[in-house]
């Protein structure tokens, strides 16, 4: 590990409180996903609301992607492991995730976009992880930015391993993206067996790690793969080992604590404002 300035040593790392298997559903026109985190979780791993696990060699799994839908009041984050994903909104964006890339978006006030796939055979595999806006910024203008696999910073461990740094700092390493409030931490982390990561997190901030090859083992307490570890909030930091080659996202972020009002792609603070993007949306005033 690039040791640089001392900042990256653990005196207590975090243990395990929970390994959650995920729910198999479908969202848009009939894409087969893993719903890792649902509502039931969204106050334990405040700031995150959401985060959807894609992976299929069947195209009738994917293929028919998310037509034209809205959003208001998060951010959404998607990391594609493997294929292609054509984004395009109502302000005339457009652009193409491919390989190992990510978009990172803010709805704010509102957004409406759809998300295809672009290839007709092969693997689709990613990830669409949600974080929540602070109630100051849940009404704020929509910005979006596609980060290219090769734009990603990334660093190496030790053994070889590497850690793509989405969001946050890692090991002095700073990552596509930083967010003041929420100080969202997400990292791809691909281990050699053996491999060790260690990443400091103050205790307050929620965490999880969904491992999505081979084993891990955070502070002692095997993970395997399909798996997502909520991490307790009782240490100074996260220790990982790949008990084989592995592959994990760790995720952490400060928690917002403010009342959380879900109905389906709006996720706001209270009922009224529900009903207010509702009501936007299906006057055409919501994007
Ligand atoms: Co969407």
């Amino acid at each position: 590990m690039t040791n640089r300035r001392g900042e990256d040593k653990v005196d207590f790392a975090r243990s395990v409180e929970r390994v959650v298997i995920g729910r198999e559903t479908s969202d848009g026109a009939g894409v087969r996903l893993t719903r890792m985190l649902a509502q039931d979780l969204q106050r334990r791993l405040d700031p995150f609301l959401m985060l959807d696990v894609f992976g299929s060699d069947d195209p009738d799994d994917y293929l028919a992607g998310f037509p034209d839908h809205p959003h208001r009041g998060f951010e959404t984050i998607t990391y594609m492991i493997a294929g292609r994903m054509k984004h395009r909104d109502s302000a005339g964006h457009e652009g193409l995730l491919e390989n190992g890339g990510v978009q990172w978006m803010i709805a704010g006030r509102g957004v409406i976009h759809s998300e295809t796939p672009q290839q007709e055979e092969g693997v689709m595999e990613g990830f669409q992880l949600w974080l929540n806006l602070a109630a100051t910024d849940k009404m704020c203008a929509p910005w979006y930015r596609d980060f290219p696999a090769a734009e990603l910073p990334r660093l190496r461990t030790a053994e070889g391993g590497t850690v793509i740094v989405i969001a946050g700092e890692s090991h002095g390493v700073r990552g596509a993206v930083t967010r003041p409030v929420t100080a969202p931490l997400y990292l791809d982390l691909h281990l050699p067996e053996g491999g060790r990561f260690a990443q400091p997190l103050p205790a307050d901030r929620n965490a999880f790690v969904h491992v999505y090859r081979g084993r891990l083992a955070i502070a002692g307490a095997a993970v395997a793969a399909g798996r997502m570890a909520i991490l307790a909030n009782d240490g100074d930091g996260v220790v990982i080992e790949a008990r084989e080659a592995a592959r994990a996202i760790l995720v952490a972020g400060r928690p917002l604590n403010e009342p959380i009002v879900q109905h389906g792609p709006f996720v706001m603070n209270t009922p009224q404002e529900i009903r207010q993007a509702l009501s936007d949306y299906r006057g055409g005033r919501l994007a």
